[in-house]
């Protein structure tokens, strides 16, 4: 949670009470009339009303108006506080949307696939940008969001008052792995992040489990470990089978193969998949990509 959520949710309330409010008074105003006026006999004359009266009718637009605009000033400075510069002092963090995860890189290299980390009480800005569509950033419990662009920096920043796990959602419709396309806000301990962001993901791991860990990060939106197809093919057992493109060529998917399909996919498409994935060429290691190809060999 944030302190800006406390004060937006103020609002909030307030809208709902005062809307709450209005729509007793209609209900009563309402039923009080319906009998109050309710023709007795078919025959009866309807009552006279009076057509004007500028003092009652002076009232209850001018209520109204001090509501609205109260409600609108009232957000706007939320609004406008929302849209502020973050501190100087932010700890920043780039995130990179991709079809269809989320990567964090902080300022000494490390990087987290679909993972958030931050230290509570400090203020986090972060500078976001697309490797493809439009994607946009969300934290639901935070209540803030923003767009991410292809080719275009867009900025966000937060200050987590305490500790916990939040979910981040994609809430900008970006292909067909939009809905699965989240990540986890992991607000820690001051010196519990120092300590995390000073760890080797891939200590003491082997060359597979590293594999298996990007794979869990940057894959499992579009790829089972199964034979099973998702948005793109189940990668169980391909290695070293005949595989069918589109366009009629069969090749060995050999270790030059599987390289090629993670950095370069549209080279070669298998056949009756769509060209829809974003290359990683620049985006891993030669460590995680290796990993990465020991842990598809592994697949059965
Ligand atoms: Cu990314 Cu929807």
């Amino acid at each position: 949670m944030t302190d800006y959520v406390a004060r937006l949710e103020k609002l909030e309330h307030f809208l709902i009470g005062i809307s709450f409010l209005v729509c007793v008074l209609i209900v009563i105003v309402f039923v009080y009339f319906s009998f109050r006026y309710k023709r007795k006999r078919d025959d009866e004359k309807l009552e006279e009303s009076s057509h004007h009266n500028t003092i009652l009718e002076f009232t209850w637009s001018f209520i109204p108006f001090v509501i609205f605009m109260g409600s609108f000033v009232w957000g706007w400075i939320l609004y406008s506080d929302f849209r502020r510069e973050a501190p100087r002092d932010s700890l920043e963090i780039h995130v990179y949307g991709q079809k269809w995860n989320w990567e964090f890189v902080y300022k000494n290299g490390r990087k987290t696939s679909n993972e958030l980390f931050v230290p509570v009480k400090r203020s986090v800005k972060l500078i976001m940008t697309s490797r493809d569509v439009i994607h946009s950033f969300y934290i639901p419990t935070f209540k803030i969001k923003q767009d991410v662009l292809p080719g275009l920096y867009t900025s966000l920043w937060f200050k987590a008052n305490r500790k916990g796990r939040f979910e981040v959602f994609c809430t900008e419709f970006c292909g067909t792995g939009h809905s699965t396309m989240g990540a986890k806000l992991k607000v820690m301990s001051l010196e519990d992040w120092n300590n995390w962001l000073k760890t080797d993901p891939y200590k003491n791991l082997s060359l597979v489990e590293v594999g298996q860990k990007v794979f869990q990060g940057r894959c499992t939106a579009c790829h089972n470990s199964t034979k099973e197809k998702l948005i793109g093919p189940g990668l169980a057992g391909i290695y070293n089978t005949q595989r069918e493109l589109e366009g009629g060529m069969t090749l060995l998917a050999d270790e030059n193969y599987l390289r090629e399909s993670i950095l370069n996919p549209s080279a070669k498409i298998s056949k009756g998949y769509a060209n829809q994935m974003t290359p990683f060429a620049g985006l891993l290691s030669e460590e995680e990509l290796s990993g990465l190809i020991e842990y598809i060999k592994s697949l059965n």
